[in-house]
């Protein structure tokens, strides 16, 4: 089942600098800023959305001109973690050189209007679905999100009364209310699934009560992050399958906002027309269950890896750590003993961002997939629940996990769960006292 994928675009840097925008006439909000923010803000900063603060206008937007220059010349908005030297992805939200410049000389030269005359329309957004969808499952009750707190993720069983099997191959997942949802996942649990089987559907479980295992055949079928908009699953003609018998998991962040509201977010889907080629699957990737931080250590290293036991394309990689989690690199070996790092980039336990790969990568039976994760276990970290704790793997925030879920193509006829097996390092037993596993533990095979 191997086939090729159209070339990635070609992405080229833009050799514009702060200096060399300034020199031109000077930036101004209607002419040279506006677009800029209607390209790359607006989706999460307008009213309604969870962003703080509204960059609609020239009125809302004046006086943050000098947080704006900070948090884009620091690369903190847009939010995204990717590390611009390894790989591209589909999904890529940056700014590029010349738009940061106009963003900076704007604020460095008194923000100023300009005509409005230059402004171009306001950007028209959808409130409604991305897709249209065949088929709606909403959560059956509301969650009651409190008006202040940090708020352990929720998990909610929806029944899903699929009396067959069924093709999706776009879905989405939206919020019913976007000021609290943060981010969040439905799960397709599978008649196999012990996840979660004494659980009463409509019933918010919080973290740490509904521990997941890896090879049950869960798939993350629907996921919401802000401006994420739907995810479609045709790439290379392929469906997601929700097979019959199945429900549904909720999966979300709630964050607080001041006041008490309520949630009930629902999942759309579009259904396959056609018999799909291949089938997608997003589940776990490598896991070092057996990770071990030492107490203090302000970049410990943890590595897991699985091997292919079959032909199957990696299409999308999302790492998985808690509040330590530092950054997270996936890199394959094939079994040539070449390699080549398919991501790398910053963790944000806040984000929970995923990636799509440009260009997917095909594996064969004997490629391995190897997560290299740091962790940040300092006083220094200002999330780190205990430093003076040595850490192991666990559901709770103050415990630990290394794993990145990811999204595969398969052939129709392959059972997901026999398509990867945990290798080298996850196989390793922890060692009391001993940080890892690291690098170390790897095989790199002898070329
Ligand atoms: C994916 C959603 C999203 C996008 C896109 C986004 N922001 Fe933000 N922004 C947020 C959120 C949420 C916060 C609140 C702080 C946080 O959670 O990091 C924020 C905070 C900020 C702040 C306050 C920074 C601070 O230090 O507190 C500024 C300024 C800002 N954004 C500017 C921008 C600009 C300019 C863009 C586009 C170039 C942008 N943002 C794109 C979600 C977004």
């Amino acid at each position: 089942m191997t086939f090729r994928f159209p070339l990635a675009p070609v992405f080229c840097a833009a050799l514009f600098s702060v200096a060399a925008y300034a020199a031109d006439a000077p930036a101004t909000f209607s002419k040279d800023v506006l677009p800029v923010l209607q390209k790359n803000c607006q989706t999460c900063h307008r009213p309604g959305e969870m962003a703080p603060m509204s960059l609609l206008t020239y009125a809302e937007a004046r006086p943050w001109a000098k947080a704006i220059k900070a948090a884009v010349v620091s690369q903190k908005m847009p939010p995204w973690f990717a590390d611009p030297n390894v790989g591209h992805f589909r999904n890529e939200r940056r700014l590029n050189a010349k738009e940061i410049a106009i963003l900076s000389a704007w604020a460095d030269s008194g923000a100023p209007e300009g005509n409005a005359k230059d402004a171009p329309a306001p950007v028209k957004f959808n409130d409604g679905w991305n897709l249209k969808p065949d088929m709606i499952i909403e959560m059956p009750t509301d969650f009651h999100v409190p008006a202040s707190g940090a708020i352990d993720y929720q998990y909610m069983l929806v029944k899903g009364n699929f009396t067959e099997d069924v093709w999706v191959t776009s879905a989405e997942m939206r919020p019913g209310n976007n000021k609290v949802v943060h981010h969040g996942e439905v799960w397709v649990r599978p008649p196999q699934s012990q996840w979660m089987r004494n659980a009463e559907p409509g019933v918010a479980y919080s973290n740490g009560e509904m521990r997941r295992s890896g090879a049950e055949g869960n798939d993350i079928i629907g996921k919401f992050n802000p401006g994420i908009g739907a995810q479609d699953f045709t790439l290379g003609g392929a469906a997601k399958l929700i097979p019959k018998g199945s429900d549904l998991v909720f999966e979300i962040h709630y964050t607080a906002v001041g006041t008490p509201q309520t949630d009930r977010t629902k999942v759309g889907f579009v259904l396959s027309k056609a018999q799909p080629k291949m089938r997608y699957v997003t589940g776990y990737g490598p896991q070092a269950s057996n990770l071990l931080i030492p107490a203090g250590d302000g970049n410990a290293e943890v590595v897991s890896e699985i091997t292919a036991q079959d032909d199957v394309i990696l299409a999308y990689v999302q790492p998985h750590m808690h509040l330590r989690g530092k950054d997270y690199e996936v890199r394959v070996i094939y079994a040539s003993g070449e390699s080549e790092s398919v991501f790398r980039g910053r963790f944000d336990f806040n984000w929970q961002f995923g990636y799509e790969l440009a260009k997917p990568v095909q594996l064969h039976k004997g490629d391995r997939l190897v997560g290299i994760a740091h962790f940040d276990n300092s006083a220094n970290n200002a999330f780190n629940p205990d430093p003076k704790k040595e850490v192991i793997w666990g559901p709770q925030n103050w415990d630990e996990m290394q794993n990145c879920f990811m999204g595969l193509l398969i052939d129709v006829k392959t059972d997901p769960a026999t398509i990867f097996k945990s290798s080298g390092p996850s196989l390793q037993k922890r060692v009391p006292g001993k940080g890892g596993p690291t690098l170390s533990a790897l095989e790199i095979p002898k070329q």
